[in-house]
């Protein structure tokens, strides 16, 4: 990767979402079929995994699929889980080499019987790895993610109402951070930065609760082009981004010249 600033290492996110977008158009400027630009972008997400491996970025998390990508033409759907099969089966062997814990996150039962395989045993190889978390999104949409975590949140409440041995949960003990524990990715600290290639600016269902205090990177770069360097430059465009989280810019500077003396 191209070489970051002392600076940018002092101040890089924990946890990475990318919103790959832009492999289509990358295709038809070239006169390709959509698929071959999925192929293209399979190559830029491995460059990404390694430069946040290599810089011990604790968590990258990927949108390959959205719930509402099973709409686009039946060929180039066909297209898209021949490659996640390939794709995994190719690289597997290679994150678990190099620490990297894969999961993902999604409703993955609409998968084939064939990608479900591929996905499950590519958790439970890397399942102990220490690394990077990557986290691939894959038949997954932020409302999604919010239903299910209400499904699950209830059923928990209709057991512990029946179970005397379960933590009690009632209506008032709902708050965010428990309902936060419902969602995918509770156990890793939310984004802190979202990047979205292809120039559009939207969130696009993806990780909707999960990002609510991430800094949104957009670049017009189409997904299959986005190099180290575009890399480096969005950390050092986060690195130089102040964090407020509701607070006034004079407590945030402040509490790091209090830091700074400590
Ligand atoms: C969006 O570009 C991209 C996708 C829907 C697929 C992304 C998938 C990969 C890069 C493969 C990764 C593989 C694994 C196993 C994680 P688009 O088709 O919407 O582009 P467009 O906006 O130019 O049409």
């Amino acid at each position: 990767m191209s070489k970051v600033s002392d600076n940018t290492l002092q101040t890089l996110p924990r946890h990475v979402a990318v919103v790959m977008d832009g492999n289509g158009r990358w295709a038809n400027k070239r006169h390709l079929p959509r698929a071959a630009g999925h192929k293209a972008g399979v190559n830029a997400t491995r460059k990404i995994v390694e430069n946040c491996a290599k810089n011990r970025i604790a968590a990258l998390t990927i949108f390959a699929f959205s719930s509402e990508n099973w709409n686009r033409p039946k060929s180039e759907v066909s297209s898209l889980m021949s490659l996640f099969v390939s794709t995994l089966t190719g690289e597997v062997k290679k994150l678990h080499k190099k620490n990297v814990r894969v999961r993902f996150i999604g409703e993955r039962l609409r998968f084939s019987e064939k990608l479900q395989k591929s996905i499950a045993e590519c958790e439970a190889l890397t399942e102990d790895n220490t690394g990077l978390k990557l986290n691939i999104a894959a038949n997954y949409g932020g409302r999604w993610d919010i239903v299910n975590a209400c499904r699950s949140l209830i059923s928990s409440m209709q057991d512990s109402a029946t179970d005397t041995d379960a933590a009690s949960l009632d209506v008032q003990s709902i708050d965010e951070q428990l309902f936060g524990s419902f969602l995918s990715l509770s156990d890793t600290p939310e984004p802190d930065l979202l990047i979205r290639t292809g120039g559009e600016q939207r969130i696009s269902n993806f990780l909707i609760w999960q990002l609510a205090y991430a800094e949104l990177y957009f670049v017009d770069t189409l997904w299959p082009d986005f190099s180290d360097q575009d890399f480096s430059d969005a950390l050092d465009w986060f690195a130089g981004r102040q964090r407020r989280f509701g607070k006034t810019g004079q407590q945030i500077q402040q509490e790091q010249a209090t830091a700074a003396i400590e």
